[in-house]
């Protein structure tokens, strides 16, 4: 009997394999999907414009991904409202920081673009015909009937972090931002249709980029997601009300397409939350209360107050979609290395940005890690506590310390952490969910 289901269902699923394989999952029309229910990709999907030609294993994928990080997170930590810091670009990246990818249509009729999906920003840009030092795939405003460039007088203007306007207020709205710790855009502020999957939005504010320095830049944009008055979410309060929620495919599978969805219609009803807090000193970010941290059962031994939030000095922790591994600052990190290394038989190597690498045969029942948030409490799944190598019996906790600086305050929940979850974010109750979901 046992016997028969499994090979019924073995074929069922070979026919549903089959069956997807006759459609190419990179080009299948969006009008297959929701009108506000959009695919992420991983930014080296084969969908993605910017796999590579010859994928190298996931383990060294994220190990690579990984070395930006520590820029990241003091670009975070150092993210000020209308501060304008253009550091000099050292031109020597060729990562991408960028670690997720969304389909959508700029402008009348729509021009494709794959932009990176960005938690931690609030403002969306995309290289523009004329560019400086951007890549061959540019938005044309000249041949869009709906492009309009915005002036110095537009309240929204006055909302671009980094803007930079005579005192008279007058011509086009012009600003520069940093981004990723390396590199900086200058754009103009203009507006737009933007079509996400079925659905438009009329008068999209972004910046339409005319330089690029350093190398962090996304090749063909980027979508602020975060929470400041110029994102996404803001812009588009009449539409989706403010609330979204995605889930960010893993590394490891062929076809990585997770989701993004706007609005409430579609959100699960039945999710743990934690309130999101507010920073006014960093608008775009999405603060939450992390409580504490256990390694196995037990419920790791942290100096009083280190999690604690505060706005004026930063500190606290953040949801974020463009950091890899999920970064603590030292104090915190060092406490949860060192329980779960007392865990562990043999020897404990390190391996790039990873310091508790281990034999995963003499190892074969790692302590899982669970975030405490205040009223909610996340048990990492396997795959989200470690990375596992493909060629050898070797895994590492996929955690890392924050860059043990002036600047370091900030705990960073990351991407790897976030896979296969629907993390939910409601802007209207000011909570943020999160909820096991398998996105592939
Ligand atoms: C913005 O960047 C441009 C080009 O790099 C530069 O000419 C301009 O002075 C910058 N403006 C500000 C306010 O930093
Ligand atoms: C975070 O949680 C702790 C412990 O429950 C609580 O004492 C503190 O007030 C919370 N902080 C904020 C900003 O809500
Ligand atoms: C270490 O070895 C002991 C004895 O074999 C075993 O009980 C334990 O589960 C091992 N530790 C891990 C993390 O697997």
């Amino acid at each position: 009997m046992t016997h028969r289901v499994m090979a019924l269902s073995t074929i069922f699923l070979f026919l549903l394999i089959s069956t997807s394989n006759a459609i190419d999952p990179c080009t299948s029309p969006p009008s297959q999907s929701d009108g506000s229910d959009l695919s992420i990709l991983h930014i080296y999907s084969p969908c993605s414009p910017f796999s590579p030609p010859r994928p190298t294993s996931w383990f060294n994928t994220v190990l690579n991904m990984a070395t930006k990080d520590p820029n990241r997170v003091t670009y975070l930590s150092s993210l000020v409202s209308q501060k304008t810091s253009v550091p000099i670009a050292s031109g020597q990246q060729i990562l991408q920081t960028a670690n997720y990818v969304l389909r959508v249509k700029l402008g009348t009729p729509g021009q494709l673009m794959f932009m990176v999906l960005d938690t931690s920003s609030d403002t969306a840009w995309v290289p523009c015909s004329g560019c400086t030092g951007c890549s061959s795939t540019v938005f044309t405003p000249t041949t869009s009937s709906t492009y309009q460039s915005l002036d110095c007088n537009e309240q929204r203007c006055t909302q671009v972090r980094g803007q930079s306007c005579p005192a008279t207020a007058l011509g086009p709205c012009f600003f520069n931002q940093s981004y990723g710790g390396d590199s900086s855009i200058s754009a103009s502020l203009v507006q737009d249709s933007l079509r996400l999957a079925l659905d438009i939005v009329p008068n999209y504010a972004f910046g339409c980029i005319n330089a690029v320095a350093g190398g962090s830049i996304p090749k063909q944009g980027l979508l602020g997601l975060g929470r400041g008055s110029l994102s996404l979410i803001s812009q588009t309060v009449p539409l989706y009300n403010g609330i979204f929620s995605y889930c960010l495919p893993s590394f490891k599978s062929y076809y990585f397409s997770g989701s993004l969805r706007l609005g409430a219609a579609s959100q699960p009803k039945i999710i743990k939350t934690t309130p999101l807090l507010q920073n006014p000193h960093r608008p775009s970010l999405y603060y939450v209360n992390l409580t504490g941290i256990s390694v196995g059962k037990k419920l790791v031994a942290l100096p009083i107050d280190i999690l604690t939030f505060n706005p004026s000095t930063g500190a606290g922790t953040i949801i974020d979609s463009g950091t890899v591994i999920t970064r603590f600052i030292e104090p915190v990190y060092a406490a949860v290395r060192d329980e779960f290394r007392s865990r562990m038989n043999g020897t404990i190597t390190s391996l790039g940005a990873f310091d508790t690498c281990f034999d995963t045969e003499v190892n074969p029942a790692a302590p899982l890690v669970t975030l405490h948030f205040s009223g909610m409490d996340v048990v990492l799944p396997v795959e989200n506590t470690l990375i596992h190598s493909s060629a050898t019996p070797l895994a590492c906790l996929a955690m890392a310390s924050a860059p043990n600086n002036v600047n370091s305050v900030l705990n960073v929940i990351a991407n790897l952490q976030q896979q296969n979850h629907r993390i939910l974010f409601d802007l209207v109750n000011s909570r943020l969910g999160i909820a096991r979901e398998n996105c592939n």
